[in-house]
């Protein structure tokens, strides 16, 4: 079988004609039996292997300072580590053909293609369809899953339900959170209008925030329970969390906000329901609802 990729001179980007190639399964079984595209497979099992890691990597990166504290800081984990997870097969190809273009064409110099070539695989109806077919169910399962896990993420943070629609939740803490250059202040109405530059919250406690800002774009990042939204000049933007945990947090800010956009954190503390309310005492917050 003496298939080699030479072409008619003066039309370099004319494909072969169809009628001289040998078939699809043909051609995949001779591509297979090339040295490199063992090499590619194996190597691809190896880098798989490899990047598993990364998945439990980055969830303690993002567990380091306490994380999960909340049930949609748990979904945002799972997703994480899901997508993550589906994407290495790919990534795994990828990177496994990227190692072999670098390393292993090194005996190839000059203009003239290897000797022991075999059939091209590309347009090859086998090899095109199972690249089709994986990646798409790879990318439908990342869809389906992504949508599902906003809608929970959605419903847990009460993100759609306006305000005055919000279920009548009489244990619900509201917290008004303004930003601006470069400080957090939040004030508790339910507390005489107490107001701090800690945002203290109360564990098991549903809290609804109330978001704006004084001047540019902010946006608030209680980091460890997972919630994120713009703070905008004007307008009220709304969300909401329950933090399951007790512990120090961050909130930061996300969105390039000046000069001193990186400074401006602050930090989370989740008390026991008892102390928080000691707590709003304490800081003369006498309970007004
Ligand atoms: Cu405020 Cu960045």
């Amino acid at each position: 079988m003496s298939t080699t990729d030479v072409r008619p001179t003066g039309q370099p980007d004319e494909p072969e004609a169809p009628t001289n190639r040998p078939p699809s399964m043909h051609r995949v079984k001779m591509w297979i039996r090339r040295p490199y595209a063992r090499w590619i497979m194996v190597l691809t099992v190896l880098i798989g292997f490899l990047l598993m890691p990364i998945a439990w990597l980055l969830l303690a990166a993002m567990n380091q300072t306490g994380a999960p504290a909340s049930e949609v800081m748990k979904d945002i984990e799972q997703t994480v580590f899901v997508f993550t997870m589906v994407s290495i097969p790919i990534t795994a190809f990828v990177f496994a053909v990227l190692v072999y273009s670098l390393l292993g064409w090194k005996h190839v110099s000059g203009d003239t293609p290897p000797e022991d070539e075999s059939p091209a695989i590309r347009s090859n109806t086998i090899g095109v369809v199972l690249w089709t077919v994986v990646s798409s169910v790879l990318a439908f399962f990342l869809v389906v899953w992504g949508l599902a896990e906003l809608a929970q993420i959605t419903a847990n943070s009460y993100g759609t339900i306006p305000a005055d629609e919000q279920p009548e939740d009489k244990q619900a803490l509201i917290v008004n959170v303004t930003g601006q250059q470069w400080v957090w202040t939040f004030e508790y109405p339910q507390y005489d209008g107490l107001t701090t530059e800690t945002l203290y919250l109360a564990k098991d406690r549903p809290v609804y925030f109330n978001v704006t800002s004084k001047d540019v774009i902010h946006n608030f990042w209680a980091v460890e329970l997972g919630v994120k939204i713009d703070a905008n000049p004007g307008a009220i933007t709304q969300t909401g969390v329950t933090p399951n945990k007790t512990g120090t947090f961050n909130v930061r800010c996300a969105e390039l906000c000046g000069m001193h956009h990186a400074y401006m954190e602050t930090a989370i503390q989740v008390l026991e329901p008892k102390a928080f309310n000691s707590w709003a005492r304490e800081m003369g917050g006498g309970k007004t609802s």
